[in-house]
């Protein structure tokens, strides 16, 4: 039985501590939080389980095999590198880091080591998402040509944390969703991207120094051509999903997010919309037992140090295609 901590309980930690808890597959045996009031909260609902205020704690226990990590993004570098060198597989919270040069450190520290590690990017467990993949994958729409991929949604600063809204601290919907939309479509083409155009900003909270807005125009290495729309706005309509045009059809997801919106998959021939039935899941669980079989099975994690790289590739052309006005192309 693989002993897994979780380090970080803001937002998303007691989600993960819940799934580690209720696996079969594992002990959950110790968590971390420099906040007291959250570590106590946690403690008192899973009593058995050790509590500590740095992370760094919880790495220096030997019977930790494993650990989920969810701390704000200025530490995701440090926290991983730390954990990877403690000898602790590694499922680390979504993005891998906020730079190409942070995240080229972490996957040296990986390929040095002999532990597993995963980044969070959930989606690929998303029921709509994977659905999509498979849908692309079958050839129903034929060749994939252009997609068109949005997200649009209220930013609520006064519900997120100080760092959100940050970008020298990882903060900016760029890191917190935009990274989702660059991870999916990376999935969905199984192309890299080698040439971006966009603008990234925050017209919409000009006070925050986070961007809030962005639109992106991807060139993929296999001719496909997308667009990325995403706004964090403070009034507005929740839409969020993507549509992928291939020489024989439509594809449509929608994902559930806040009220508004639709919710499914749908692909479109001769002008009618035919539903497609996905199953219901809990994504984290899922993601979980995914990270679970690469540790007991010795292989690659389905979503790998170096995928979370290369999303971090794109999302900093976006970012310096914004600053210069230029097209940036991907250099490797
Ligand atoms: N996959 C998803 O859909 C999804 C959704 C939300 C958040 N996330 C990701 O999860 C991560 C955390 O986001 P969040 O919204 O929970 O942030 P958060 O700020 O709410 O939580 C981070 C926690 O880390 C704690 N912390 C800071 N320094 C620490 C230290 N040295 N030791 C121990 N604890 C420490 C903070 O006190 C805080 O409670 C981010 O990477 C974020 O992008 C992913």
């Amino acid at each position: 039985m693989i002993n897994v901590a979780v380090l970080g309980l803001g937002r998303v930690g007691p989600s993960h501590v819940r799934t580690v808890h209720r696996s079969s597959r594992v002990s959950l045996v110790a968590v971390a939080d420099a906040e007291q009031a959250k570590l106590d909260r946690i403690l008192a609902e899973y009593p058995g389980c050790a509590g500590y205020n740095d992370y760094r704690a919880v790495l220096d226990r030997a019977d930790v095999q494993a650990v989920v990590i969810c701390l704000p993004h200025w530490l995701h570098e440090r926290a991983a590198i730390d954990a990877v060198k403690a000898g602790k597989h590694v499922l680390l919270e979504k993005p891998l880091a906020n730079s190409v040069e942070e995240c080229q450190r972490i996957a040296d520290a990986v390929a040095k080591s002999n532990v597993k590690f995963t980044v969070g990017h959930t989606q690929h467990f998303y029921p709509a998402v994977a659905a999509a993949k498979r849908i692309l994958d079958s050839g129903q729409i034929g060749r994939t040509i252009m997609g068109i991929d949005t997200w649009y949604k209220p930013l609520e600063p006064e519900k997120r944390p100080a760092w959100m809204l940050d970008r020298k601290l990882g903060g900016g919907m760029m890191l917190m969703d935009g990274v989702h939309m660059i991870d999916r479509l990376l999935w969905h083409i199984g192309s890299r991207v080698n040439s971006v155009k966009a603008y990234n900003g925050n017209p919409i909270y000009p006070e925050i120094p986070a961007d809030d807005t962005a639109m992106a125009f991807l060139q993929f290495d296999n001719g496909v051509a997308i667009t990325i729309s995403r706004i964090a706005y403070r009034t507005g309509i929740t839409q969020y999903g993507a549509d992928y045009f291939g020489t024989s059809g439509h594809l449509k997801y929608r994902l559930p997010y806040g009220r508004h919106g639709e919710n499914g998959v749908w692909i479109g021939k001769n002008e009618e919309w035919e539903p497609v039935e996905i199953a219901k899941n809990d994504s984290l669980v899922d993601q979980f037992n995914a990270f679970l079989d690469a540790i007991e099975n010795n292989t690659e994690p389905a979503v790998s140090v170096q995928h979370g790289l290369e999303v971090i590739r794109v999302m900093e052309a976006i970012e310096r295609s914004g600053e210069t006005g230029r097209e940036v192309v991907i250099e490797r």
